[in-house]
């Protein structure tokens, strides 16, 4: 079964990717675009990359969004014309099924096109394609889609914010450990990509299938820096955290709920820092 993302969620990650994403990498993709990029957006959701990439690619760009969930692409339409309306930027729709947004460098056109990865990159219009993007989403893939991915690709290959693994609740508490462990078995749970899903290992499953491929490979820290004070955000990953968690070691739920009203009573008295561990990952073709 794929897995389902809400859009409260999405929304209230957004910030947070857009300040942890890496800005050097993000440049070294851009330094490879042609004059029009047309770009492809894996996992799209409501748009969050585009809001963060076209702005810094900056002139004419074709983007296609790929979900499975038709609702969040109506979102990602909406949020996009809604936030560059606020700016002051004009959009129009030529047709039924694209959006272009005015901005000064040159039009931004948008498209969606509703599939199911799990059968990616043959339903792919890879031929049209100057990079292929994706932000959240390599740690629910299986190895196998990644190794299918690497083969067929002959242009840029951008993941952003794939998780490490590594994170930090503040300040620590006696269930840090049991929780971190159910939490890390969840995240391999099978997402629907055929296989289980690589969770922290998604990095080093890249860097290696696309390495033997010929591509040159560069990854960069993005982690979320959740501050004391940012009480929604870390009330959300105590939550997501314990039931991760209790989906997998359900002899300790007792422990695991005890840990996540700790956390919630901590968030609430603006007590809770988190940090959560991501890296994000570029795979550039040879010779271009
Ligand atoms: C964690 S969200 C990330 C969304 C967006 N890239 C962002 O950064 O906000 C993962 C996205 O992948 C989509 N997704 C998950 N499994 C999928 C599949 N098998 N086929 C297509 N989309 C899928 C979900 O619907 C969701 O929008």
């Amino acid at each position: 079964m794929s897995e389902e993302f809400e859009l409260d969620w999405l929304d209230l990650r957004e910030p947070f990717d857009a300040m942890a994403r890496s800005e050097a990498l993000a440049q070294a993709l851009l330094a490879r675009l042609p004059a029009r990029p047309r770009m492809l957006d894996l996992g799209a959701g409501t748009g969050s990359l585009f809001r963060w990439l076209a702005p810094r690619i900056g002139r004419a760009q074709a983007w296609t969004l790929v979900d499975q969930n038709r609702e969040m692409t109506e979102a990602a339409f909406d949020t996009i014309a809604d936030r560059a309306e606020t700016v002051g930027l004009k959009v129009t729709f030529p047709n039924k099924k694209t959006m272009l947004v005015h901005a000064p460098g040159g039009a931004w056109r948008v498209e969606a096109i509703i599939a199911d990865l799990a059968d990616a990159p043959r339903n792919l219009p890879l031929a049209n394609t100057d990079a292929v993007v994706c932000s959240a989403l390599c740690d629910l893939v299986s190895g196998a889609w990644v190794e299918r991915m690497a083969a067929a690709l002959r242009v840029p290959f951008y993941a952003a914010l794939n998780v490490t693994g590594r994170d930090r609740f503040q300040p620590p508490l006696p269930g840090d450990a049991l929780v971190a462990r159910g939490f890390a078995r969840d995240q391999g749970r099978d997402k629907g990509f055929g296989g289980r899903a690589l969770g922290a290992a998604a990095v080093a499953e890249m860097q290696r299938a696309f390495s033997a491929r010929g591509f040159a490979v560069e990854t960069a820290p993005s982690d979320w820096v959740v501050r004391r004070g940012e009480t929604h955000m870390s009330s959300e990953l105590a939550m997501g955290h314990a039931a991760a968690a209790l989906s997998q070691e359900r002899r300790e739920a007792w422990r695991i709920e005890a840990w996540r009203e700790q956390r919630l009573a901590l968030a609430a008295q603006g007590r809770a820092a988190v940090r959560v561990g991501h890296r994000d990952f570029l795979a550039l073709p040879a010779g271009r």
